[in-house]
């Protein structure tokens, strides 16, 4: 079995962090995002996984390499034509894919537990497709399946009246099968490949389509606020051979709970950590409080501020800042007390294309 993870697509949802970085690299718990698929893939012992990228995208292969890393070999397929749905993905992957059995993984959704059961039950029940369903309170914004005497029976790409509360999740295995229904599909009304059609053509064509209702934490990172939720789960899944607890009297320095220091990192006077937090290599943090949910990117430096329940990418400055929350704050961000700068009114801003910003 060969497994195949999208990277590719443009985020617009998640700007402005998108413009300057592709999505599935945005660190959750200081790690890329998409490092969370190829764990669970290469968990389940499949060693072969190709990663749909952009056409001309080099970021991704620069920063994942040959898969070494993961013990597994990666190999890159670069998605022709642009974004054109996720069934257009596997097309366009089809010669790699060959007559393979494949895990499609959208490298965007975060799972926290394992998918062995799942590829398990694919190769045990002999299907051609299996899909991963988890139970929503929002399932108009997926995939969902309608399912009748516990056969599905359609696939709806964002229904407005979904006929079940699952969302079909972005974890599948196929058969090649799978090759011959995105090749018969046609684009939907938005103009995309849809994968929920290919599904259903599949069940119409007599394919073998079993579910199973995965539930454990699963996470569609669509939105800001998805990474943030998906940060803070990440670090709770941090164990206490991770962590740790250390108080240092002369510095006033205390560490609670599950913290994760990367090296060099030095600190001042007055300094509170409650974790679970991780902390990259060479910061500096100084009269300060980080909170529980917080990743904090390598070589930041934070004086005199509160951060809680937030991200921050690398080389991030905060100084005087007040109490920062739910945030997300991108590479060599700077923010500063105005009293600091002249004249001493008002905010002084450069905020990019498409920032949010409560002040
Ligand atoms: C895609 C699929 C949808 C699926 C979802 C899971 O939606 O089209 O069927 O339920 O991924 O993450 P998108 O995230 O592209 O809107």
């Amino acid at each position: 079995m060969k497994a195949l993870i999208t990277a590719g697509g443009r985020a617009t949802r998640m700007r402005p962090i998108t413009h300057t970085i592709n999505k599935h690299l945005i660190p959750m718990a200081n790690r890329p995002m998409i490092e969370n698929a190829i764990l669970k893939i290469a968990e389940t012992g499949i060693t072969d996984i190709a990663i749909n990228i952009n056409e001309g995208d080099t970021e991704i292969p620069k920063v994942l390499g040959d898969g070494s890393n993961w013990n597994v070999q990666l190999t890159y397929i670069e998605q022709m034509g642009g974004p054109k749905g996720l069934a257009h993905i596997i097309h366009n992957a089809r010669d790699w894919i060959k007559s393979e059995s494949l895990l499609f993984f959208l490298g965007d959704n975060i799972i926290l537990g394992s998918i062995i059961p799942f590829v398990e039950e694919f190769k045990t029940k002999n299907l051609d497709c299996l899909l991963a369903l988890s139970r929503v309170s929002d399932p108009q914004r997926f995939g969902v399946p309608e399912i009748i005497n516990g056969v599905i029976t359609r696939v709806i790409e964002k229904p407005q009246e979904p006929p079940s509360p699952f969302a079909v999740t972005g974890i599948y295995a196929y058969s090649p099968k799978i090759l011959e229904a995105v090749a018969h599909i046609q684009p939907s009304a938005r103009g995309e490949f849809e994968i929920s059609d290919a599904h259903t053509w599949l069940i119409e064509h007599g394919a073998q389509v079993g579910y199973q209702e995965i539930t454990g934490w699963w996470k569609d990172t669509g939105l800001p606020q998805d990474l943030i939720e998906g940060n803070a789960l990440m670090l709770d899944q941090m164990h206490e051979g991770n962590g740790q607890t250390a108080t240092r009297q002369e510095k006033n320095i205390s560490i609670q709970g599950i913290v994760s220091i990367g090296k060099d990192v030095t600190f001042g006077q007055d300094v509170l950590i409650r974790g679970p937090v991780v902390i990259g290599s060479n910061c500096h943090l100084e009269n300060c409080y980080i909170g529980p949910y917080t990743s904090i990117g390598t070589g930041s430096r934070i004086v005199s501020a509160e951060i809680e329940h937030s991200i921050l990418f690398n080389a991030v400055e905060i100084q005087q800042a007040g109490r920062i929350v739910d945030s997300i704050i991108g590479e060599k961000a700077r923010i500063s007390a105005a009293s600091l700068t002249l004249p001493r009114c008002g905010h002084r801003l450069v905020v990019g294309d498409n920032s949010s910003v409560e002040l």
